[in-house]
């Protein structure tokens, strides 16, 4: 033992948790490195072996005790991701986008060219998807089939599909699945329209941002000028009108403020004053 570079045998990898190193036997008992039987031939192998799982283990030990989660609500325009991203910044938490995973999922039916009214098709769609998400430099990306639609599921097509489909149970048992396993790893911000009344009922902050539609329909048609997107303000009013009234009505999570959220109205607030005042909330 005292000329030994490494060591076989150990605590049987069969009884812990690859994911995060706890053991299958007892709760709150984690295992790294040398202790576990795993060992690799002299070379930095079993050095990295030690990294990993240690990483693994730690991160699972001190994670469950104080993941923080705050969830953001409302309607199309209001600001949610906007300002969600910057205080994901400032609070150095990961920011959530889950109407993007319901864009995806919507683009997934529009691709393949079946009738987003139709329950049962959207419904196979969804349980088929190769769906994933990644996040790359703290940017929150999808794929779906294997290609980063980000960019793919951003236009007026995607978000009438996905305001359609996101209205059916299995969708949203998918995704909802999706967004808390995040909350196990991460301490997130979560934004869309469920979070506070169904995805995180016990989220840390939950706020409900809004704005008057006027505003909201200003917003997005500037935001669609400054990419080169033709469009019209009428428009965009009518479909932010007819989105709400989906989201809003939909049998299942429908949008509404969560009993114990704070409503924020954004109409007349500035970004800055809007991250300021959740920053206060949140201290
Ligand atoms: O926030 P967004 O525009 O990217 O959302 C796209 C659609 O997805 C929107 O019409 C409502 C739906 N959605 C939902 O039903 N539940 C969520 N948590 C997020 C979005």
């Amino acid at each position: 033992m005292n000329q030994a570079v490494i060591t076989n045998g150990g605590v049987s990898v069969k009884k812990i948790d690859p994911k995060t190193m706890e053991s299958k036997l007892q709760k709150n008992v984690y295992f790294a490195g040398e202790v576990l039987d795993v060992d690799a031939l002299t070379g930095g192998f079993n050095l990295q072996i030690a990294f990993s799982t240690g990483y693994a283990a730690g991160k699972a030990a001190a994670k469950g005790t104080d993941m923080k989660q705050i969830a953001i609500d409302g309607p199309a325009g209001a600001g949610k991701s906007t300002v969600a991203k910057i205080l994901a910044e400032r609070l150095d938490y990961m920011y959530v986008d889950t109407g993007a995973m319901y864009r995806t999922i919507a683009l997934a039916c529009i691709r393949k060219g079946i009738d987003l009214a139709d329950e049962a098709a959207v419904s196979k769609v969804c349980a088929e998807a190769d769906i994933s998400i990644k996040y790359e430099n703290g940017v929150q990306v999808m794929y779906l089939d294997g290609e980063n639609v980000s960019e793919a599921i951003r236009n007026e097509e995607v978000s009438k599909a996905a305001s359609d489909t996101s209205k059916f149970l299995k969708v949203r048992e998918r995704l909802v699945q999706m967004q808390r396993d995040l909350t196990k790893e991460y301490n997130v911000i979560m934004d869309g329209r469920d979070i506070g009344t169904a995805v995180l009922p016990d989220a840390t902050l939950k706020i409900y941002l809004t704005a008057s539609v006027q505003v909201r329909a200003e917003r997005r048609y500037k935001e669609y000028k400054e990419k080169g997107i033709a469009c019209e303000l009428e428009e965009i009013k009518k479909d932010i009108e007819q989105r709400d009234h989906n989201d809003m009505t939909r049998e299942i999570s429908p949008l509404r403020k969560a009993d114990d959220a704070v409503e924020v109205d954004t109409s007349d607030l500035t970004i800055d004053e809007v991250v300021q005042k959740i920053i206060d909330l949140w201290k």
